[in-house]
């Protein structure tokens, strides 16, 4: 799995240090509030497991499944969401956390698909924002780190379902993809 690697673009170091800060922020930013995080299924859910516990107030944890990918490396356009059970969100604060925000797409369906539910508050939070990607206009609240232009794989984010487990980000090597 290392050979396929070309490049570290974010240590365990550099996340987990970032991720600490993002957790302070929300603390802050949410004083008082009782937080509900939907994590956006498969790649949220190590940012979202480091992250919640850097979040010192009461939070729900809820998760919705978004696909468009499937075995690709570029979207299809098409944005499939699948919900867990007993979705309410009504008149709560709500924050989408999601690892990567690449042509908007995605987060655009999602956050339309949360805002018919009426929190009183959404906002969006990513781990990873490639914005020279976006055909939509989005914008993510809270940033963890800016990406290069590159398709990367590791902390949660795959290609073909491998490479999740790396503790890291990464670029992939061009043949891994041919
Ligand atoms: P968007 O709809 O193009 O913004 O794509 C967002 C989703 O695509 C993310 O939730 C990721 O699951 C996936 N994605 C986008 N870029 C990458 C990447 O570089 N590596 C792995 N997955 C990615
Ligand atoms: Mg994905």
């Amino acid at each position: 799995m290392k050979d396929d690697i070309k490049e570290i673009l974010f240590s365990e170091k550099k996340l987990k240090r970032r991720i600490a800060e993002l957790g302070a922020e929300l603390t802050k930013d949410y004083a008082g509030k009782k937080l509900v995080l939907i994590g956006v299924l498969k790649g949220c859910f190590m940012f979202l497991a480091d992250l919640s516990r850097n979040i010192d107030l009461e939070c729900e944890i809820r998760f919705l499944t978004a696909s468009s990918y499937g075995f690709s490396s570029v979207t299809s356009g098409r944005v499939n969401i699948d919900r867990d059970i007993d979705f309410d969100v009504e008149g709560r604060d709500v924050i989408i956390i999601e690892d990567i925000l690449d042509s908007g797409i995605t987060m655009t369906a999602l956050r339309a698909f949360v805002a018919k539910h009426k929190p009183s508050s959404l906002k969006i939070c990513t781990m990873l924002d490639k914005p020279d990607r976006r055909q939509l206009p989005i914008t993510a609240d809270y940033t963890g780190f800016i990406c290069p232009n590159e398709f990367v794989v590791g902390f949660g984010l795959d290609y073909g379902e491998r490479y999740r487990n790396l503790p890291y980000v990464a670029s992939l090597k061009p043949e891994v993809y041919s």
